[in-house]
């Protein structure tokens, strides 16, 4: 009886909290789902290094400003208030002819009265090798003097679901002048 109970009811009974479980009322609103996302492929961490270019003059600026800074403060040092709309590519290295492996595309503001601060918010989507069409999404503050910023990887797509982690920029290249900017990325992100 008992051989029986566990080779047939058992599993019989196991099913059936499952189906009733999965197919309650509201079973259209929320299901549980096995809680590996990826087909039992390991979490691993990954580090991406790149260069983002933010080309604000010549004949293919890659960078619009959307919003002019606050009128009262047109004076303030900071440019508090500005925002700036960016599809900046991505490259293998600090040359802008380098290999291309993606672009960053969002926007950031300055979001500080007191010093050059931004809030960036910005997908970096792929299109090198396996990672085309993959993204991730980078939101944080960029506190562009100083030597290394560091901002929340807080999301991704494609190959990258369920990342986390954190890019650390730091200024490869700047004229301050023209705005032009060259950042060298390192990119920590754990993903599946
Ligand atoms: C303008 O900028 C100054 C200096 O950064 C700051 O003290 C002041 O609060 C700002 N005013 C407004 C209206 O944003
Ligand atoms: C990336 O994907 C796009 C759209 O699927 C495709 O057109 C393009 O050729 C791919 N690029 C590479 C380098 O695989
Ligand atoms: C910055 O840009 C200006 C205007 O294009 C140019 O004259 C100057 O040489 C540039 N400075 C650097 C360090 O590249």
């Amino acid at each position: 009886m008992a051989k029986i109970f566990f080779s047939l009811l058992l599993p019989l009974l196991l099913a059936f909290s499952q189906t009733f479980l999965a197919t309650g009322a509201d079973s259209t609103f929320v299901q549980s789902v096995k809680r590996n996302p990826m087909k039992l492929r390991t979490e691993k961490l990954s580090h991406f290094r790149f260069y983002w270019h933010d080309i604000v003059t010549g004949p293919n600026p890659t960078v619009l400003n959307i919003v002019k800074p606050v009128p009262k403060n047109k004076t303030s040092p900071t440019i508090f208030g500005l925002i700036n709309m960016i599809d900046d590519p991505l490259t293998e290295k600090p040359e802008v002819d380098s290999k291309l492996l993606g672009r960053a595309q969002g926007l950031y503001g300055l979001a500080s009265q007191g010093e050059a601060a931004l809030l960036m918010a910005m997908n970096f989507v792929f299109s090198t090798g396996k990672y085309n069409g993959s993204t991730l999404t980078i939101m944080g503050r960029n506190s562009i003097y100083q030597k290394v910023r560091e901002m929340p990887v807080i999301g991704g797509s494609g190959l990258f679901r369920f990342a986390r982690g954190y890019v650390q920029a730091s200024t490869h290249f700047q004229n301050d002048t023209t705005g032009d900017a060259i950042v060298e990325y390192n990119v920590h992100v754990m993903h599946y």
